[in-house]
């Protein structure tokens, strides 16, 4: 039980395809004791059948990170519920859908600042607002994706939040190792999740990457549920401001994959039906 005695906030969890639920359900598994958020009524109805599966049915609260008020009533009672904190999951993302499509170029003031609340500050503030509980050997992690460093067809915007988040690790890890506290991040390959259908020709970004990564598939929740689950627990006690990559291999390749079809030189992606 790599987890046991652990106490941790996760965030992020909208249904039972969510990244959030895979690192929830690895860190149960090795003994933690959770508490979960939900962004809305709507969502609440899918996260308290989950909080009841992960045995934490008492430890649901809500967050909107959009609400400044949300961040202090949830630290109020989180002190009451947990006293201290071993580890955070902050698995939050959103963009306007149509920044997620077309040019770059045509990303309006407005979608670039909602999408950097939203995906990156919301990191840095809910880490402030629970810096007071956050015990020594305490871990953070947040998520992000190869889009932050290379060019991905309509990530657009999400891709320069996902730099800014990477960055924050960073200097957050810096900020809090003086505690002890560690913070990382993992960067996923492409998962079919809630979020992810916000993003135009999702599809055809999951079968590129199981065509061109060395594993030769997709990552799973549960793959990198596993991977949190050593970055949260004392496993991983000498890592800090890393971005793990959890992504099959993917991020490695710098052409194609390719095969020997009839002595031609064959991309995978187009042997793929
Ligand atoms: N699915 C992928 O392919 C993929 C790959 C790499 C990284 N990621 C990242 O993983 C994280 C989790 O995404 P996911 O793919 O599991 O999708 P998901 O839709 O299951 O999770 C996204 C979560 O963000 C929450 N959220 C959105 N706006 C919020 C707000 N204002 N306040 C609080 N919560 C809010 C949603 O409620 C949801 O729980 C995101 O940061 C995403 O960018 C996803």
């Amino acid at each position: 039980m790599f987890m046991k005695d652990k106490k941790g906030l996760i965030v992020g969890v909208a249904n039972n395809r969510s990244i959030a639920y895979g690192i929830a359900k690895a860190c149960k598994e090795q003994g933690a004791q959770i508490g979960l958020t939900f962004l809305n009524e709507t969502l609440e109805k899918r996260v308290r059948p989950i909080a009841q599966e992960l045995d934490c049915p008492q430890y649901v609260y809500e967050l909107d990170v959009s609400k400044p008020e949300h961040f202090k009533t949830l630290a109020n009672n989180l002190k009451i519920d947990f006293g201290g904190l071993d580890f955070v999951v902050h698995s939050v993302a959103f963009a306007p859908k149509d920044a997620l499509e077309g040019d770059f170029l045509n990303t309006s003031k407005e979608a670039f600042t909602t999408t950097m609340q939203i995906s990156v500050y919301s990191l840095i503030e809910l880490v402030g607002s629970l810096q007071s509980l956050l015990n020594s050997g305490a871990s953070i992690l947040t998520l992000s994706y190869l889009g932050s460093v290379k060019y991905v067809t309509n990530y657009n915007v999400m891709g320069v939040a996902k730099a800014a988040l990477e960055s924050s690790v960073r200097y957050l890890a810096y900020d809090l190792g003086k505690r002890n506290i560690r913070v990382n991040a993992i960067s996923a390959g492409p998962i079919k999740t809630l979020a992810a259908s916000g993003i135009s020709d999702f599809n055809i970004m999951l079968k590129w990457n199981e065509a061109n990564a060395p594993l030769r598939e997709n990552v799973s929740v549960d793959q990198v549920g596993n991977s949190a689950m050593y970055l949260l627990s004392d496993l991983s006690s000498g890592v800090t401001g890393e971005i793990h990559y959890v992504d099959c291999g993917y991020n490695i390749m710098g052409m194609c994959a390719t095969e020997q079809i009839d002595g031609k030189l064959t991309p995978r992606f187009d042997l793929l039906k």
